[in-house]
């Protein structure tokens, strides 16, 4: 069978993010931080926080609806699930698994997939691959974090920078060519993993008193060292996926990056000679919402910017793994 003449599109998107907020005014009075530094640092003013009673699977179930309104796309036809997340609402069952049942979906494939920050760009990579095989018509495609569980409130170095939410797209296979989802560029660098961890809470180190004593469930990071890779690896992967592709980055509408420290979001910019007013961003309003933040902005952006039907989107993140990711988008 041939597919040539068909595509993989994002038929709608739906994001969802908890009601309360978490200012850097109210930070400073937990932790030894200011309003000042963290806003020049890293562009963050406030995050979302779940808090006890949202679940990740509540927060994917809340954005999928919307992108299963927006898409016309009825929940009985979706034939796959496929969930970006790294803080998974339990380690058994996966939380696509969560999602499927309150979808209310047919018995379909559901499986979650960890590639922290880049995992929506993957889960978009998996989708086309497995909808291109014929087999299955249209997937949701979900990101959605509860970081706020593995942040350690005590320390000034990542607490700032994290928060929740989830955004949930819905792709379909189309019998029309060049269309969609034109193109996905992934990479990873085992390497580098020390740079951002969650130690325990895995078959490695379970939970136990120790750990709850010296925090290692909790993420920790090498800020200075991930700056660095990151905007090298995103840099890059922008790069590669324009020269593969034939385009240059005149040819794109707006680039949406993972939205980690709005630093790193000007040094991409200024790697691939665009203004900043070529990239979305809403770091201002969530923080950093790992495999969440990518869906989010595409949400918001179509929702601000009314993106038109040939609009090139080239997606980009970045993350722990090591990982990092690119898309390019065409809108349909
Ligand atoms: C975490 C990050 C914001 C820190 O910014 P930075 O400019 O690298 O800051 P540094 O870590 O070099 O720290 C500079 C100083 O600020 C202090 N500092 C760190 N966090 C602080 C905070 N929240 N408030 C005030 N001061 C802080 C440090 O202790 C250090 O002080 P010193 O010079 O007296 O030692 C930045 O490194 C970053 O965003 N890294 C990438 C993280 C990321 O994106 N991770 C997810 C990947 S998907």
């Amino acid at each position: 069978m041939s597919f040539e003449n068909s595509s993989v599109v994002i038929r709608a998107i739906g994001s969802y993010v908890p009601e309360k907020r978490l200012t850097n005014e109210e930070l400073s009075k937990i932790v030894d931080t200011n309003d000042e530094w963290i806003t020049t640092r890293t562009g963050i003013k406030e995050r979302r926080i779940a808090g006890e009673t949202i679940q990740v699977s509540d927060m994917a179930t809340e954005a999928a609806k919307l992108a299963l309104e927006r898409s016309g796309v009825a929940p009985e036809d979706i034939d796959l699930v496929i969930v970006a997340t790294l803080s998974p609402e339990t380690l058994s069952p996966s939380s696509a698994c969560l999602i499927q049942d309150k979808l209310g979906l047919r018995k379909v494939p559901a499986f979650d997939l960890n590639a922290a920050c880049s995992g929506f760009i993957y889960g978009l990579d998996i989708g086309k691959a497995m909808l291109s095989t014929g087999k299955y018509r249209n997937a949701l495609v979900v990101g959605v974090e509860k970081l706020s569980a593995f942040t350690n409130m005590e320390d000034r170095g990542t607490c700032i920078l994290f928060g929740d939410g989830a955004g949930a797209c819905v792709i379909s296979y189309v019998d029309e060519p060049d269309q969609g989802i034109i193109d996905c560029q992934l990479g990873s660098d085992g390497i580098n993993a020390r740079h951002i961890v969650i130690p325990a809470g895995g078959s490695k180190l379970p939970a136990n008193e120790q750990t709850l004593k010296d925090g290692s469930q909790f993420l920790q990071m090498n800020g200075r060292e991930v700056f660095k890779v990151a905007v090298r690896a995103m840099g890059q992967a922008c790069e590669d996926i324009l020269k593969k592709n034939d385009l240059t980055s005149d040819d794109i509408t707006v680039v949406i990056p993972h939205q980690a420290n709005i630093r790193i979001i000007e040094a991409i910019a200024s790697k691939l000679e665009l203004p900043m007013d070529h990239f979305f961003v809403n770091i201002q309003k969530y923080g950093n919402t790992s495999a969440a933040s990518i869906p989010i902005a595409i949400d918001e952006a179509n929702i601000e910017r009314n993106f038109k039907k040939g609009d090139l989107i080239l997606l980009v993140a970045f993350g722990a793994g090591l990982t990092w990711g690119a898309s390019l988008i065409k809108w349909y």
